[in-house]
């Protein structure tokens, strides 16, 4: 399915969709160049789930940890842009977060792909023009 954000003023009802939409899936991962919107619009679908504080773990920088207070659990926020090695991603023991059951949002799945679970979600960003971006979501069963 497709999701437009036509401007930022409009992130907040796109990221209500995107949550309608998600299903039991727990594993996001969001494709999509420098710049396109990743950040912003997981934060956006956070605020959406009930995120109030931000936890951001200190010895993990790859990972921020965020408590939703709709759910009562914890929401994993990854960004590999930074890794070099994939031994980095196995040292911060990427299994307990990506097989715990928690929601999982990654940006850069690229730098991890062979990681990711068979049952990740898929998620395309795409400024399209005049700076609105589309957000795509793989067919879910
Ligand atoms: N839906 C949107 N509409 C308009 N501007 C947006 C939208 N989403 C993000 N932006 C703007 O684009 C810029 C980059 O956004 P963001 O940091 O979320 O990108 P990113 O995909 O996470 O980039 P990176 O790959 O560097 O992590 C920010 O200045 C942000 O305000
Ligand atoms: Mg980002």
């Amino acid at each position: 399915m497709e999701i437009k954000i036509q401007s930022l003023d409009q992130i907040h009802e796109a990221a209500r969709r995107f949550v309608e939409a998600m299903g039991d899936n727990t594993v996001f991962a969001f494709y999509g160049k420098m710049g396109a919107g990743k950040t912003t619009f997981i934060k956006a679908v956070c605020e959406e789930l009930g995120v109030s504080d931000v936890i951001t773990s200190p010895t993990f920088a790859i990972v921020n940890e965020y408590r939703s207070e709709i759910a009562g659990e914890l929401i994993y926020h990854f960004d590999f842009y930074r890794i070099k090695k994939l031994e980095e991603v196995y040292d911060m023991g990427y299994e307990d977060y990506l097989y715990s059951g928690a929601l999982c949002f990654i940006e850069w799945p690229e730098l991890i792909e062979e990681l990711l679970p068979g049952n990740t979600v898929k998620v395309t960003i795409e400024e399209i023009e005049n700076g609105e971006r589309e957000v795509t979501l793989q067919p879910l069963d």
